[in-house]
């Protein structure tokens, strides 16, 4: 079987991840890169045995490339996204879909009239114990969701957002750590509690005041429509990547995801019911799951099906970010464009 033509927009941290994922996924392989540094679209080019290009809307005219990963920071995503459909190719966009509900509303709309498929990256949805608690809630066997709990707190320094500024900086990121570091754990809150009503929140900078422009710390209380009630709890002032606490109290039952294991608590019994496969080296903690989320991507544009993670659901995260800025700012509840 001929191998689909991918093209990476963004050699920096998280490109290898996918460029490797490409490879091992059997169904496509990648050929061109495109970052606009031209040294590190040259070495990941020369690593992988494929083109580059310094500008990616040269590569969007390669006819070989049908699908395009966005690997850039965040205040991009839109724009390339967009970019990339009208130039016919299908798009895997790396989280946040974009830094606007208005950025992300239009890459739906692009995607749906150019009639080509755009996925989003929020590749914790494959890790096992993501997949198990979910079919949990989704069996009922626990009866209905009380409570969701999710903490994050995790260590960066200076540097990290000194080297590429655009860490720092609102326009480009779009926040801090609720955008950057906690977005995956506010995704699978509202993927495991469902549709959300609204939100109050409290974001700001205690370690990198003054050096950054985005919060580094921010809590909030999610109030879902089915009336579950979710606590949020997000830093990267601690000193130590500690493991991502996820809890999802049950009417029969508590569900806790931590140190990759999921376990479940009934009757004062403790069982464990899925692990997580960890990766090996430096970015370890990233996981396995980019590999299956990237697999399963190309799969779908194989069957030209459309199960994959899409616009309208990674926007809620979105929602919920902008939605603690506007309530940490002006001492309101956020309420949800839907409720
Ligand atoms: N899913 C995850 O767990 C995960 C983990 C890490 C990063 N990410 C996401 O991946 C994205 C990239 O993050 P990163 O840490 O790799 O950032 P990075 O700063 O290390 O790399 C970004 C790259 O984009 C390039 N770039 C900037 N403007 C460009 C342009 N106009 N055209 C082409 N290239 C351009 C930069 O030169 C740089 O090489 C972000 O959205 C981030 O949130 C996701």
């Amino acid at each position: 079987m001929k191998r689909m033509g991918a093209g990476i927009i963004g050699c920096g941290s998280i490109f290898g991840v996918h460029a490797d994922a490409v490879k091992k996924s059997g169904i496509a392989e990648l050929t061109a890169v495109a970052d606009i540094r031209e040294s590190a679209a040259k070495e990941a080019a020369a690593r992988y045995a494929c083109d580059f290009y310094t500008d990616y809307r040269e590569m969007l005219k390669d006819p070989r490339i049908q699908a395009v990963h966005i690997c850039t920071p965040h205040h991009l995503h839109a724009s390339m996204a967009i970019d990339a459909l009208k130039a016919g190719k299908h798009v895997l966009t790396e989280k946040p879909v974009a830094i606007s509900l208005r950025e992300a509303d239009e890459m739906a709309r692009t995607a749906r009239d150019s009639g080509k498929h755009l996925a989003v990256c929020f590749q914790n949805r494959f890790n096992p114990t993501s997949v198990k608690a979910k079919e949990v809630i989704d069996s009922g066997m626990l009866g209905k969701i009380k409570g969701i709990k999710g903490i994050v707190t995790w260590y960066r320094n200076e540097t990290y957002y000194t080297e590429n500024g655009w860490r720092g900086d609102r326009d480009k990121a779009g926040g801090g750590v609720l955008i950057n570091q906690a977005l995956h754990t506010l995704d699978l809150m509202q993927w495991f509690g469902g549709e959300v009503e609204r939100i109050k929140g409290h974001a700001d900078a205690r370690c990198f005041g003054g050096m950054i422009e985005v919060e580094d710390t921010a809590e909030a209380t999610i109030y879902f429509k089915n009336g579950a009630r979710g606590i949020l709890y997000a830093t990267v002032c601690f000193t130590d990547n500690s493991p991502v606490v996820i809890e999802i109290h049950c009417e029969k039952g508590l569900l806790t995801i931590w140190e990759g294991e999921l376990h479940i608590t009934r009757n004062g019994e403790r069982e464990l019911l899925a692990c997580d496969e960890m990766a090996s080296g430096e970015k370890a903690y990233w996981g396995l799951s980019h590999e299956k989320l990237i697999k399963h991507f190309y799969e779908c544009l194989l069957n030209d099906a459309a199960d994959y993670i899409k616009v309208p659901n990674a926007a809620v995260s979105i929602e919920m970010v902008m939605g603690i800025y506007e309530s940490s700012a002006n001492g309101c509840e956020y309420i949800f464009r839907g409720a």
